[in-house]
């Protein structure tokens, strides 16, 4: 009788969920939109294979897109939130550009207050987020970046010699990883810091520090999927995704690094300094002076498109005040957002170059006979033609 009732009881359980789930394959068909079809058994396995990681997310992301195949657009039924995935690359590029500051909200959970690590401009949402693009708009620049380049330039001398002296096998990704991560200590915090001394075991708080970020122990995986589907619950029992001692390393370091700069008035080449120059003159001089304006008439053609589809509006342009806290903040998203994604397109790169010897051959003609008369600098490298094809040509075939 036991097993009875609790089978019944079972049935019923499964029935209402089939029943609830079905509704949902109706959402898009209701407002008459193309969208691609799935099964209640399909909605589950696919929440499954999200949830218990059965797949890597890009194959997750892959698998989203064939199911649009023959759409230029469609929408996804999920078992949390419908969203609808774009394949024309034309749209896709009025999104991501030529509208961009109409798309303010993204998927990635904030928490200002419990996890202010989190209020950075690739996650933050609404008018906060619209007021901080405009008033960072000037530091992604052209300009800003050529001021910047001899740093690269330094960081890969630095790592070519330590390959030279090296004669055993080397982990690529790890070795382009150390230089990204190089890079980014120097152009978004003004230090050095020779992240491939890492690779012989010298410890640098740094380079722990940034890798853990990146570290998905199945424990952060679990904070992750709770605070992405439940955020009101995380926010109310103060759960989040940045670690204590990452989170502590990261604002003890931009407040020293600010509090020195502060105290020898001394300036340094770097975005930091861009946040704490910007800071600066808004205490002087008031919004009425911002140096968004001042660019917004003076810009160079290659940042036409930046500052075109800059939003001018009272939500825009309101005042977002920096503190040390959300400089932090976005300082440190330079890590967590330009070193893993630089180092897999590089070293997807490499991978391609190696398997091609004819397309690696070629560029290394084209930068011998580049540098022959020329120096190695910013415009000299946006000169080379054929280099600007491999990066975009990899980009097509191993998209990160
Ligand atoms: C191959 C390299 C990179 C790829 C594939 C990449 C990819 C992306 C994508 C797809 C977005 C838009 C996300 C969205 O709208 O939801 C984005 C935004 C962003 N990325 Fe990157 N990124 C790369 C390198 C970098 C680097 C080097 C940095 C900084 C040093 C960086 C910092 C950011 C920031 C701050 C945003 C937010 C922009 C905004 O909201 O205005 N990324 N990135």
């Amino acid at each position: 009788m036991y097993i009875l009732v609790t089978a019944i009881l079972g049935a019923l359980i499964l029935l209402l969920f089939y029943v609830k789930t079905s509704q949902k394959l109706l959402y898009w068909k209701e407002r008459n939109f193309p969208y691609a079809e799935v099964t209640v058994f399909e909605l589950y396995r696919k929440m499954s294979i999200f949830v218990f990681r059965l797949k890597s997310m890009d194959a997750v992301v892959k698998d989203m897109y064939d199911s649009g195949a023959g759409m230029k657009y469609f929408g996804q039924i999920s078992l949390i939130k419908n969203q609808i995935v774009l394949r024309d690359p034309d749209m896709v590029y009025n999104v991501m550009i030529k509208d961009f500051s109409h798309f303010i909200d993204r998927p990635f959970p904030v928490d200002e207050k419990n996890d202010p690590m989190s209020a950075h401009l690739f996650a933050l949402k609404g008018d906060r987020w619209r007021a901080l693009r405009y008033k960072l708009a000037p530091t992604f620049t052209t300009g800003k970046l050529r001021t910047m380049s001899k740093q690269l330039f330094d960081s890969a001398d630095s790592t070519v010699e330590y390959v030279s002296h090296k004669h055993e096998p080397l982990d690529t990704k790890q070795l382009i990883y150390s230089y990204t991560l190089s890079i980014i200590a120097s152009t978004a915090f003004g230090m050095k810091v020779d992240a491939h001394k890492y690779l012989d075991g010298e410890r640098s708080q740094f380079v722990d520090m940034s890798l853990k970020f990146f570290q998905i122990t199945n424990l952060r995986y679990f904070k992750f999927i709770v605070i992405t589907f439940l955020p009101k619950f995380s926010k109310a029992v103060g759960l989040r995704l940045t670690e204590d001692d990452v989170k502590d390393f990261f604002f003890g370091l931009v407040r020293d690094i600010i509090q020195q700069r502060k105290e020898t008035g001394r300036k340094s080449n770097d975005f930091l300094q861009l946040m704490m120059n910007i800071k600066e003159e808004d205490e002087k001089y008031g919004e009425k002076m911002s140096e968004t304006k001042r660019e917004m008439v003076n810009h160079e053609e290659e940042d036409k498109e930046l500052f075109e589809n800059l939003d001018t509006s009272k939500k825009g342009t309101q005042q977002f005040e920096f503190t040390d806290t959300n400089m932090a903040a976005n300082t440190f998203i330079f890590i967590a957002g330009g070193s893993e994604t630089t180092a897999t397109a590089l070293t997807f790169a490499l991978y391609e170059l190696s398997n091609n010897p004819a397309v690696q051959q070629k560029l290394q003609d084209e930068i011998d006979s580049t540098l022959i008369d020329q120096e190695l600098d910013f415009a000299t490298v946006s000169s080379m033609a054929y280099l600007n094809q491999v990066v975009l040509g990899e980009f097509m075939y191993n998209p990160v």
